[in-house]
């Protein structure tokens, strides 16, 4: 299977992973023939990328790192108490604690953790989805960082909830399409210490998750808010959290800007925002996040173009590839470690 973009979609052509609604629902079903009606209704629903079974992809295999129904629930959980929630309700604390609990077992059983971006992304609903990701990351460096269950619910429960204060700001400032006025992002600036006091006022969370929804913006460097603290100052699960959600935020297309590719992403986290950043933590992120997703384009500078088959852990920005079409265009099927063969590298992503 291959991820491509939804306008280049051939009719007739097979999607290869269901694609589910915002609330949990199946928009449309894996092994549905795509016509061009249901690829309208993707596209209504802001998707912009799915999945294709071809010949081009025969027998590559692209897998998420928990299941499927695990995440949908857990995005509908969030939904559910980032849109029912108001001042006198309380949140359904143990459901979250329930839900964190099992992404933890499933990523603890999985001896292979790769996070490949395999979910797709709607634009609408990015705050649930985007909660979701930033758990699983944060999960994920957690894990490399050789934390203990107990650290694990604590960091993820804080992760999954980090945005949670955006719930008291308005809803035309969070969403407005153009740059924000000063006074207007001094306005989102405090849904860190608004989420610190929700979540502390509920009484049955852990502190330390509730000091995840404080600290995610700060920066290691003290450039961020809103207490500008620095490097250690910070605590370490708000740490881990600053680099899942600014990763899950540049992949992702938001009103007012497009996504960045995925390789551009890393090359940002690794190097050009490396300052923001706790070197540590990004040493672990790393080491389970592809530079090029399995299943996704890529140009190389033999000016042909292929399609990753498999990471390297060893050396993430030389995957295992099929070259798929040559220079000229011209249909070719040959499969290439670019770990082994450095004559040839990766140039960009491709659109397929
Ligand atoms: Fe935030």
């Amino acid at each position: 299977m291959r991820r491509v973009n939804i306008d280049t979609v051939p009719p007739g052509a097979k999607l290869a992973r269901t694609v589910f609604s915002s609330d949990g629902g199946v928009l449309l079903m894996q092994g549905v023939e795509l016509r061009e009606s249901y690829l309208e209704l993707l596209k209504n629903r802001g998707i912009t990328e799915i999945y294709l079974d071809d010949d081009l992809s025969a027998g590559i295999e692209v897998h998420d790192v928990i299941n499927e129904n695990t995440r949908n629930e857990a995005v509908t959980l969030v939904k559910r108490i980032m849109t029912g929630y108001s001042f006198s309700d309380a949140i359904d604390v143990e459901k979250v604690k329930l839900m964190v609990s099992k992404i933890v077992d499933e990523l603890l059983a999985n001896d292979d953790i790769l996070y490949n971006l395999t979910e797709i992304k709607t634009v609408d609903d990015y705050t649930f989805e985007h909660s979701v990701n930033v758990c699983i990351l944060s999960l994920i460096t957690g894990i490399g960082l050789g934390f203990d269950t107990t650290q694990l619910r604590e960091l993820g429960i804080g992760a999954i909830l980090h945005d949670i204060g955006k719930l008291c700001i308005p809803r035309e400032i969070l969403k407005k399409p153009c740059q924000l006025t000063v006074e207007e992002f001094e306005e989102i600036k405090r849904h860190t210490v608004l989420g610190y006091e929700l979540l502390k006022n509920s009484g049955q969370l852990y502190m330390v998750s509730s000091y995840i929804a404080l600290g995610h913006h700060e920066r290691y460097d003290g450039s961020g808010y809103p207490l500008r603290l620095k490097n250690k100052e910070i605590q370490l699960y708000a740490r881990i959290v600053a680099v899942a959600d600014v990763y899950d935020a540049l992949t992702s297309d938001r009103v007012y800007r497009k996504r960045l590719k995925p390789h551009e992403v890393y090359e940002y986290i690794t190097s050009l925002g490396f300052h923001h950043f706790d070197p540590q933590v990004v040493d672990s992120f790393v080491k389970f996040v592809t530079v090029y997703p399995v299943g996704s384009g890529v140009l190389l500078n033999t000016r042909e173009r292929a399609i990753v088959v498999k990471h390297n852990r060893k050396m993430p920005t030389r995957p295992v590839v099929r070259i798929v079409y040559d220079e000229n265009m011209k249909r070719r099927s040959k499969e290439i470690d670019l770990s082994q063969d450095k004559s040839i590298f990766v140039v960009d992503a491709w659109e397929v």
